[in-house]
């Protein structure tokens, strides 16, 4: 039974720099105690990008040294915060300067592509037509494999919305599906729009993470409230069967303790 992550919109800051609404931070420092105490422990985490606020080499190379506190491999995915050589510099990641960071691994019998669907200077997202070549490629090489996909913008399933940032662009869109049909993708995870959002597009489950700096609250539109909120999902996979679980991370009040035994007992 796979378990993985998906963490988002990490949005961390060099120290000394002004934080971004929140301290990012300590926030991560919050998901690596909970990734230490949670049974059973993941496989691997996903980070479905918008890494660092400013996408400088500082807040790079201090997320990775924060990172090195969690035992388990994460997969890193870019958003519109981020920026490619500054990610590379900061990780000592392999690739050219400015190329999408494009990569896949197998891990726990899971074929897991993370997609770069920033698109340099604009918060919309997209895709070059090289990279679904390339995601076509890898699905080829690893045929009949379950798959889950890390991209920051989730697909673009409201073909009236007016605004043309939260989600990947519609060609790319339609692109991504064509190349996935008939594939076992088990769930994409996304982030982005700093909510908890959950999408069935096209049969597949889209996860939409609100991430680690601050959430939207969506009853308060057209206008935006951004509030305090951050967490992660928990992802356990059965077969084809997905379970995820919200998590937060804030320093929620304790009510009320119940033992395991005293579950158990439950009828
Ligand atoms: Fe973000």
């Amino acid at each position: 039974m796979p378990r993985f992550l998906h963490i988002t919109d990490l949005h961390i800051t060099a120290p000394g720099d002004a934080l971004a609404h929140t301290d990012t931070s300590a926030t991560f420092a919050r998901l690596v105690d909970a990734v230490g105490r949670l049974r059973p422990a993941p496989d691997f985490i996903v980070a479905s990008g918008d890494l660092t606020d400013l996408g400088d080499v500082a807040a790079y190379r201090h997320l990775a040294a924060m990172a090195e506190g969690l035992a388990v491999p994460v997969v890193w995915a870019l958003g519109n915060h981020d920026d490619r050589a500054a990610f590379r510099a900061g990780f000592s990641a392999q690739g050219a300067g400015d190329a999408p960071h494009d990569h896949d691994a197998v891990i726990a019998g899971l074929h897991v592509i993370a997609l770069d669907s920033s698109v340099p200077g604009l918060v919309s997202g997209g895709f070059e037509p090289a990279q679904i070549d390339w995601l076509v490629a890898r699905m080829q090489a690893h045929p009949g494999l379950p798959r889950v996909l890390a991209i920051h913008h989730p697909p673009r399933i409201d073909p009236d919305m007016a605004l043309r940032w939260p989600a990947l662009d519609a060609s790319s869109t339609r692109a991504l599906a064509a190349a996935i049909a008939g594939q076992e993708v088990r769930a994409i995870l996304s982030g982005h729009v700093h909510v908890n959002r959950m999408l069935m597009w096209g049969g597949v489950p889209v996860i939409v993470t609100m991430g680690q700096q601050s959430a939207i609250d969506p009853v308060q539109e057209p206008e935006w409230h951004v509030v305090e909120g951050a967490g992660f999902a928990i992802c356990d996979l059965y077969g084809a069967d997905l379970q995820v679980t919200y998590a937060p991370l804030g320093e929620a009040r304790l009510l009320h303790r119940i033992t395991e035994d005293e579950a158990r007992a439950y009828p």
